[in-house]
């Protein structure tokens, strides 16, 4: 039993190397239907990664309030309340986001097992708003997008005692689904291991090399998905991947549109490997 991740036939061979983190063993990286002819981006999407617009100093995304969070003075205080974000996991997908946020000069803290020296040398060639550190450190965060093998997310989740206020931005993908989930959407086995957080699923049904490129293309926004359960935190998130340049698209519940995005035994959700595009963010 492995965990996995969706790859393009565009994407670079070592994409289609399994996860490097501790799994069961006899997993392998697996390709719906078993073949590799997936959606792809098309040649603007392929363009170099830049590190976007840098301007002088850094700036944290402000928090777009709810529409449940109410109005007047408690949203004027939302509105003043800066959101931070890290990214756990500084590999394939998680490197594809620091782009994403350096190229919107959005600060991002970044943190894998390894000590933050070993990772600030590819941070800063991502960009100036991405900035290594400890696990223990990023994960201040109150936004965290969750980029290690499925099989890790226990490990991470044990460093706090508790993850009560914080979004955990799942992009993680379990395949083939392992037995023990007993039926449950990977991300809901996932918000298990973190108490009292909120946790989305998105940024997990494209390849790495995919979402690593410019959202933007041809005037298109690229679509992510996002799904969870609690209403106010996939609204964060959806903000979050519309300032990114994302066109995000709701799904609702895990167990609901979620499924869509979840692998289901050793067949890939229909969305995962979609990359669609819209006019408007
Ligand atoms: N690759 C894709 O195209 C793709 C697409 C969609 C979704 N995904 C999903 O995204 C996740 C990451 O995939 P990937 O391809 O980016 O993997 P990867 O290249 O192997 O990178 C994994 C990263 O996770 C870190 N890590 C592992 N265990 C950790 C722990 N306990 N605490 C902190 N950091 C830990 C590793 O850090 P060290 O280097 O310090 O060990 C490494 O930086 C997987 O769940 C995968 O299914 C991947």
């Amino acid at each position: 039993m492995g965990w996995s991740c969706p790859s393009t036939a565009a994407s670079r061979p070592s994409e289609f190397a399994p996860d490097r983190g501790k799994r069961p063993s006899g997993g392998n990286q697996r390709v719906p239907g078993g073949t590799t002819s997936v959606l792809t981006a098309g040649p603007a999407a392929r363009k170099s990664f830049t590190a976007g617009r840098l301007r002088a100093g850094r700036h944290t995304a402000e928090r777009r309030p709810s529409a449940v969070e109410g109005r007047g003075n408690n949203t004027n205080k939302d509105r003043r309340r800066m959101m931070s974000y890290a990214i756990v996991g500084f590999g394939r997908i998680g490197q594809a986001l620091a782009h994403a946020f350096a190229r919107k000069n959005i600060d991002v803290t970044v943190a894998s097992r390894r000590p933050p020296e070993a990772l600030e040398p590819q941070a800063r060639a991502i960009g100036p708003t991405v900035v290594a550190k400890s696990l223990r450190e990023a994960l201040e965060a109150d936004t965290i997008l969750l980029a290690v093998p499925f099989g890790e997310h226990r490990e991470v989740a044990k460093v706090l005692p508790s993850w009560e206020g914080k979004t955990i931005i799942d992009a993680t993908n379990a395949f083939p689904v392992p037995e023990e989930l007993g039926g449950l959407p990977s991300s809901a086995f996932v918000a298990k291991a973190f108490t009292g957080a909120q946790l989305v699923k998105g940024f997990n049904h494209l390849g790495a090399a995919t979402l690593a490129t410019d959202p933007v293309v041809a005037g298109g926004h690229r679509v992510v998905f996002l799904s969870g359960e609690d209403e106010d935190a996939t609204a964060r998130v959806e903000a979050l991947a519309k300032q990114l340049g994302f066109a995000p698209v709701k799904l609702g519940k895990l167990d609901e549109g979620g499924a869509l995005v979840h692998a289901r035994g050793r067949v890939w959700g229909p969305l995962i490997f979609q990359d669609l595009f819209k006019k408007e963010p």
